[in-house]
């Protein structure tokens, strides 16, 4: 979810209204993925390279945060998601935090697709942890797959992305998923996040249904 700040900046408001609007458009596009039957989304919503950010901008969005999950928290039951959290929350705002693990807990059997957020997140940092986890869990060397790995990452159990899209221009991955992104195909538009509607979603999946996916082998007959 980039572009906010640019968003903000090309009307003259200061980024954390870039910020606020950025909520309606992850308001629609979860309602919209819903909608489609669309079974795991996952939005980028703070990185761990985020926190150079300066300090009140970091505190304006996890204020901000805080009341989009308090406001969505019965939208989200209405509509059967499962909220989940990728990341290590345990360095946020202590409101914050109380307020994601209430969310995590009321929505946990919902079924119907899982919201991922990624807070306080990098692919990296999840690689660094998963061999953390392996290690103290004592497993030895041959027990270490490419499938049991997964398992240690914040994505457990869940599918690797079909589909990666990113707003704002920008050609870059910027540490996200990277173990899960192996062969997820990529979208890349200069729509601003808050201009991205669920109109171009469709547009992004039309695309992506348009593909052919090979995963390193030949044409299909
Ligand atoms: C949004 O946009 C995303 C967050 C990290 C919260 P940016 O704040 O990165 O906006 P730009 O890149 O400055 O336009
Ligand atoms: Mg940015």
């Amino acid at each position: 979810m980039d572009g906010n700040g640019r968003w903000a900046r090309a009307k003259n408001l200061p980024r954390s209204e870039g910020h606020n609007q950025g909520t309606k458009t992850a308001r629609a596009i979860v309602e919209e993925s819903r909608r489609l039957n669309i079974r795991h989304l996952t939005l980028y919503a703070f990185s761990r390279e985020n926190w150079t950010r300066p300090k009140e901008e970091v505190s304006f969005l996890f204020d901000l945060l805080t009341r989009f999950l308090k406001g969505e928290l019965k939208s989200l039951i209405k509509q059967d998601i499962r909220l989940n959290i990728l990341g290590d929350i345990s360095d946020l705002p202590l409101t914050a935090r109380k307020v994601i693990e209430h969310a995590c807990s009321k929505t946990k059997s919902n079924r119907s697709m899982t919201l991922n957020l990624a807070l306080n997140y990098s692919g990296r940092w999840e690689i660094v942890r998963a061999c953390r986890l392996i290690l103290e869990q004592g497993l030895s060397a041959n027990e270490i797959t490419e499938e049991k790995f997964s398992d240690y990452l914040c994505t457990a159990g869940q599918p690797d992305p079909d589909l990666i899209i990113r707003t704002s221009g920008e050609l870059r991955i910027s540490n996200y998923l990277l173990y899960q992104s192996a062969y997820s195909e990529f979208y890349f538009t200069r729509t601003l996040w808050p201009d991205f509607t669920p109109q171009e979603l469709h547009l992004a999946l039309e695309d992506y249904a348009s593909r052919q996916r090979r995963l390193g082998g030949t044409d299909p007959k």
